[in-house]
């Protein structure tokens, strides 16, 4: 069914920040799950965050980067357009923990996908501390919504013009920890989401990574989103996308993420 788009706003220049119309979504949804969308009628299906809703409204709010030609197309919509179809709310909704300080960590786009999560923790009964990454100061995205999610927010930047100078692993490691630190999360890129799993490994502090594999049809029933954990082949679809960030293959899902990208540079070419 397709799907009006009531609002947009453009976060950055490859960043755009949807209100789409979807009143049963909007009721069922929970922190960590997602949908998946085809912008137009002859599009491919991307999956996509479920970042907030507005219950008055019947809406949620989706954050897309125009990585490839879908997204592309999608960040290229405007409000009064539909998207041709959207299902979900679709994945297990993110882990939570209530008491101590929960670490939220997040890089690019993932600063948009943390958002429900920090504040699921948090009106669970946690202290939320929301570490995010940023190329420059004028390319943060969603500062006044995180402020009112977590209880402190530290951005780090690629060049130092605002916060920690360096990216959000590189913060994570110099960060002097509190002694309840219980859980952390960790979203983004899989370079960050590895190396930030890495720096907790020797914490001994329980870590969630929520993946980015390549899905198809969100239902369990393709393999596109197979990834490895410990000497388990999950769905990252309907077993996540949440896993243990410290038994995550991440060598394997970064081989089959590229699996396909000499198909997505000629369809953008
Ligand atoms: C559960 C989940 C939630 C996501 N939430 C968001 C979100 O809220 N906002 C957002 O902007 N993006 C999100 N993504 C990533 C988004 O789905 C991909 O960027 C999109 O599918 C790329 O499609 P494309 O046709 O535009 O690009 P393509 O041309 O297919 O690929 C461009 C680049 O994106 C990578 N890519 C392709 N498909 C995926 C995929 N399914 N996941 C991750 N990387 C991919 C390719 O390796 C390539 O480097 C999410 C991914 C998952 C699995
Ligand atoms: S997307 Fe097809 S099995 Fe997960």
């Amino acid at each position: 069914m397709s799907s009006l788009i009531l609002s947009k706003q453009r976060l950055t220049p490859d960043i755009a920040m949807f209100e789409i119309e979807a009143p049963r979504i909007a009721k069922r949804w929970k922190a960590g799950q997602f949908v998946i969308v085809r912008p137009r009628d002859d599009s491919e299906r991307v999956p996509l965050t479920l970042v907030m809703s507005n219950a008055e409204h019947g809406s949620i709010t989706l954050v897309v980067q125009a990585a490839g030609k879908t997204t592309k197309r999608m960040v290229a919509m405007e409000a009064g357009e539909s998207l041709a179809d959207m299902v979900g709310p679709l994945g297990e909704p993110a882990s939570m923990h209530s008491g101590g300080t929960v670490l939220c960590a997040a890089g690019g786009v993932g600063v948009a996908e943390v958002l429900p999560v920090a504040g699921a923790f948090r009106a669970a009964g946690a202290r939320v501390i929301a570490m995010c990454g940023a190329r420059t100061d004028k390319l943060r995205i969603l500062t006044e919504q995180l402020q009112l999610a977590a209880d402190e927010v530290l951005w780090a930047t690629d060049d130092g013009s605002i916060g920690f100078h360096g990216n959000v692993v590189q913060m994570m490691n110099q960060w002097p920890r509190p002694a309840d630190l219980a859980l952390v999360h960790v979203i983004g890129p899989i370079p960050m989401m590895r190396a930030g799993a890495e720096a907790t490994r020797s914490w001994g502090v329980p870590t969630y990574a929520s993946l980015n594999p390549i899905m198809i049809d969100g239902t369990g029933m393709c393999g596109g989103c197979r990834i490895t954990v410990g000497d388990q082949v999950k769905f990252a679809c309907v077993d996540g996308p949440e896993f243990d960030a410290h038994k995550v293959d991440f060598d394997e899902l970064a081989r089959r993420n590229k699996a396909y990208c000499q198909f997505e540079q000629m369809a953008q070419a």
